[in-house]
């Protein structure tokens, strides 16, 4: 199925003179998750936000069904949150370390989730490693193979970092976890809405993701898939009236399902922007979209080596839509800001967000322009212009 780009114009709010290059900042959200929202806030003021929910608990609970077809589980393994951060906390605080235990992570891990590791190697004394990159760029799976032991608690692996294209092989680690019984938890936050997830195939226990980037939804929105077999070992890091049920003085009772891991108050009018770009995604389907923002960013790629002063800085051997690149002798902030100037919106990509994989490439900070698949060839080749104006002037 290929995807009908004038539907796709037709549907942006954004003026169409704008190149928003920027999905894996924030993207732009299509004319029906705006709608959502605009209706629901609308209803809030009109009858209190209490009224607008109870009318509206359908539509809020089908989010739900939304987000379980995306990843393919069970709508009782999905939580609704404010973020990827999150999402991804909620599960890695819940899990019972010891003293020893050791956290395998990739090269390119995203620098959040590594303070984490610190936070946890201070208090609890566990072992945070990085499994080595193929030579490509990605985890080498076979160095993980021979990493494993009886120590090793957690293999968290994000799955396309912040800071460029490369796609790591979240199925060929999933499977190393699984032959283990390794908890395996995957940082979807750059891939959810891009690439085609599957937990099932992934082999996952747990998997976060946010609205705003590729999946074009709302700002504070995001999403935790937990694999229903391992819900009942994880005690969420905080508990509310929502999360568990007070039974006794002494005594609480924690939900069944996934969401143990929200808490009562939401933003529904974000809840029901996000399950509004969910189906928006699903309706285009994942894997049109896929070749799609494949394609265009190859185009960039290629487009931007043959500029002068510009090098790709991307790696992997499945690369996706995030491009980054820097300019000799031009920080990526002076290149962002003349580019916005132009009417093109990228980001920068510093080296503290990825700090393993930066130190270890000398990386410097990164401009990095994201496509989508509402962006186009002729985008691509204004930018190319701009740029390459930009370089020579620079
Ligand atoms: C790889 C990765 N993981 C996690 C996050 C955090 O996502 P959020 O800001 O939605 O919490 C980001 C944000 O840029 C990211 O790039």
């Amino acid at each position: 199925m290929t995807l009908d780009k004038q539907a796709i114009a037709a549907d942006l709010v954004a003026d169409p003179d704008l190149i928003h290059f920027d999905n894996a900042g924030a993207s732009l959200m299509p004319r029906p998750v705006l709608d959502a929202q605009l209706a629901h806030l609308q209803l809030e003021a009109e009858l209190g936000g209490y009224r607008a929910e109870a009318e509206r608990q359908s539509a809020i609970e089908s989010v739900y069904d939304s987000i379980a077809r995306l990843v393919n589980c069970q709508r009782d393994e999905v939580a609704v949150v404010e973020n990827a951060t999150v999402g991804w906390m909620m599960a890695f605080y819940a899990l019972p370390f010891e003293p020893g235990d050791r956290i395998l992570t990739a090269e390119a891990e995203y620098a959040s989730n590594y303070l984490a590791y610190l936070q946890l190697a201070k208090q609890r004394d566990v072992v945070v490693e990085t499994i080595p990159s193929t030579a490509e760029g990605e985890v080498d799976v076979d160095a993980l193979r021979g990493m494993i032991d009886t120590r090793v608690k957690l293999i968290a692996i994000t799955h396309v970092p912040t800071n460029g294209g490369l796609v790591n092989p979240v199925e060929e680690i999933g499977a190393v976890a699984r032959e283990h019984g390794i908890f395996y938890l995957v940082d979807a936050c750059q891939s959810a809405g891009q690439i085609d997830l599957d937990v099932d195939r992934i082999q996952c226990d747990a998997l976060s993701a946010t609205g705003r980037k590729y999946l074009r939804g709302p700002r504070g929105s995001g999403f935790l898939y937990v694999r229903r077999s391992a819900l009942a070992d994880l005690h969420p890091p905080v508990v509310d009236l929502f999360s568990a049920t007070w039974t006794g003085p002494d005594s609480y009772e924690l939900r069944a399902d996934a969401r143990r891991f929200e808490n009562w108050e939401n933003n529904y009018a974000a809840k029901l922007g996000l399950g509004a770009a969910v189906d928006y995604a699903l309706a285009l389907g994942l894997p049109a979209i896929e070749a799609e923002v494949t394609r265009l960013a190859a185009v960039l790629r290629e487009r931007l080596s043959g500029i002068e002063r510009v090098s790709v800085q991307d790696i992997g051997r499945r690369r996706c839509g995030i491009v980054t690149f820097s300019v000799a002798g031009i920080d990526a902030y002076a290149i962002s800001d003349c580019l916005r100037q132009k009417r093109i919106h990228t980001s920068v990509s510093g080296p503290s967000s990825t700090l393993i994989d930066a130190t270890r490439r000398g990386l410097p900070n990164l401009v990095r322009s994201s496509v989508h698949y509402f962006n186009s060839d002729d985008q691509i080749e204004r930018f190319v212009e701009a740029l390459g104006e930009i370089a020579a002037t620079g």
